[in-house]
């Protein structure tokens, strides 16, 4: 194992790396199965989908695009929906394509509501959903993943491409942090 002085932040592990290992390659096969025959482009939601984005696209070995988008949401404290803004726009006209959204987590669904639709706007033939995590307990939005890897609990977690105040993205596995990691 690598050094690391994130490791002692952590309370639980909820996904080691094995485990991530072996469950992204059956999410690699069975997106081959679904989409085999045509030539999709795989768009990765940045930052957090990073990680999972570079193992997929070798675990998923189709001929295919490669894009990225970026987007922050902010959460407006009176009515508490959330609002999606772009700040890395697609480089690319997806006219007619079919698009593989890759997310790190589906969470109360702002995101990926708006992508969906986003994507569908600039004229996608179609709009497949791929999350690494799913968190069906916060749900706001109407929308659901078409290939979730793991439904996880109400907590946070962090590794893995998924931060707390942009740390711990470098994190191997999956865990959850230890409270006093917030407080301070
Ligand atoms: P949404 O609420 O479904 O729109 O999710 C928005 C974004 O919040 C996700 O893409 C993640 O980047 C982030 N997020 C949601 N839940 C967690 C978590 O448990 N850990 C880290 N980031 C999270
Ligand atoms: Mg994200």
């Amino acid at each position: 194992m690598a050094k690391s002085n994130m490791d002692q932040d952590i309370l639980k592990v909820l996904y080691s790396e094995e485990q991530l290992k072996t469950r992204v390659q059956e999410m690699g096969d069975e997106l081959y199965e679904r989409l085999k025959g045509k030539n999709p482009l795989f768009l990765g939601v940045l930052k957090g989908s990073f990680i999972f984005m570079a193992d997929i696209v070798r675990a998923c070995q189709l001929k295919s695009d490669i894009e990225f988008i970026a987007v922050s949401s902010y959460q407006n404290a009176t009515t508490s929906s959330g609002v999606v803004q772009i700040t890395r726009d697609l480089q690319q006209d997806i006219t007619g394509r079919d698009i593989v959204v890759i997310e790190d987590i589906l969470d109360s669904g702002n995101t990926l509501y708006f992508l969906k639709n986003y994507f569908m706007t600039k004229g996608a033939s179609s709009v497949t959903v791929v999350t690494l995590l799913d968190k069906p307990a916060r749900r706001t939005k109407p929308i659901a993943a078409d290939l979730a890897g793991f439904e996880v609990p109400d907590e946070f977690v962090v590794g893995y491409g998924l931060d707390y105040a942009q740390k711990y993205r470098n994190m191997p596995y999956i865990g959850v942090l230890k409270p006093e990691v917030y407080a301070n």
